[in-house]
């Protein structure tokens, strides 16, 4: 989360990447199942192009589980394994080794032809800050630690595998992307689950983006939480902001609202999923019409599959 992205510090890491990537079968790219697109660093699909990959889509206890699907079946069509995964709690985690062995089938039987029995298929885990790799690290691995997510200073440490079932192992290190901030509204969704600092955006600003985002679609959440009437729901994003800061009790002295403090309490009850379970962006076949993914998610349906 403290990393600063420039120039010098993307050189390295890009560089690092390159030499783990190097050593692998399988990437498991790790996204957030509420931004599965902005969440996701275009870099590794140049670097690791038609090789086997999974996206796990980590944080799904806090996404809409119609959008997970989604989104899921999205990147299936493009040719990627997928996972719903919630690793703080453990769910999902035992489907990534046999799907990596599977995607993984053809090269190891093309091996075994060639008289190379009995290698272990590598894997590694890689993502942007706070996409939750360590902890998939850590639940793959079944242990209690947190994973390292780099050398401390002064101590050199080669890398290491963590033997996963029979077949496999997984680097320890999680590979390190950066989020891409080009496009300015993929930047916004980063900063609304707080994957970067709040400072990108002055706090109050990305909360009030942040009710555009989500209101479309999750009007009926943020009228339970906030208890909010139908018609402060139809006021413009600041005076939804302003409506649910008074409902909270947010005054100033003078009776002005704590525009500061709604904005926090907003994005922290979003990120911590007591709002419900929301989804910031759709992919394009849940939203006709629209070519690119990203764009917000915007429509009303109700809910399904759960993480298993
Ligand atoms: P990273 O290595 O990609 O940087 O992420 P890390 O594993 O450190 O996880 C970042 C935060 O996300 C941690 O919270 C972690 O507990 C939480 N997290 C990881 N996976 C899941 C998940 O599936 N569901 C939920 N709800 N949370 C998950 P933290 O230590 O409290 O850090 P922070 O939230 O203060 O950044």
């Amino acid at each position: 989360m403290e990393i600063q992205w420039f120039p010098g510090h993307m050189a390295k890491t890009r560089r690092k990447m390159q030499e783990s990537i190097a050593l692998v079968d399988l990437v498991v790219e790790v996204v957030d199942a509420r931004i599965p697109y902005s969440s996701k660093n275009p870099y590794l699909d140049e670097l690791w192009a038609r090789r086997p990959r999974i996206i796990a889509m980590n944080k799904a206890d806090l996404a809409d589980p119609v959008c997970s699907a989604d989104w899921a079946r999205w990147y299936q069509n493009q040719g990627f394994g997928t996972v719903m995964i919630d690793a703080l709690h453990g769910k999902g985690i035992r489907q990534i080794e046999p799907l990596a062995l599977e995607l993984c089938g053809d090269k190891l039987q093309r091996e075994r032809e060639r008289g190379r029995e009995g290698r272990r298929l590598r894997l590694m885990v890689t993502g942007i800050p706070n996409v939750g790799k360590s902890t998939v690290i850590n639940r793959l691995s079944g242990r209690a630690e947190a994973a390292r997510t780099g050398n401390k200073p002064g101590v050199t440490r080669a890398e290491q595998w963590i033997r996963l079932g029979s077949q496999t192992e997984l680097l320890d290190t999680p590979g390190i992307l950066w989020p891409k901030f080009e496009d300015p509204e993929v930047g916004v969704r980063i900063a609304c689950i707080g994957s970067i600092q709040d400072d990108i955006l002055d706090i109050y600003t990305l909360s009030v983006k942040f009710l555009d985002l989500v209101r479309p679609r999750y009007a009926s959440l943020l009228q339970e939480r906030y208890r909010l009437t139908d018609e402060e729901l139809s006021l413009t994003a600041e005076e939804l902001h302003e409506a649910i800061g008074a409902r909270r009790g947010f005054k100033l002295s003078g009776g002005r609202i704590d525009w500061e403090r709604t904005s926090r309490m907003l994005l922290d009850e979003f990120r911590s999923g007591k709002i419900g379970r929301m989804t910031l962006e759709l992919p394009p076949e849940a939203f006709p019409g629209k070519e690119e993914a990203g764009h917000a998610a915007q429509d009303d349906r109700g809910t399904d599959p759960e993480i298993s």
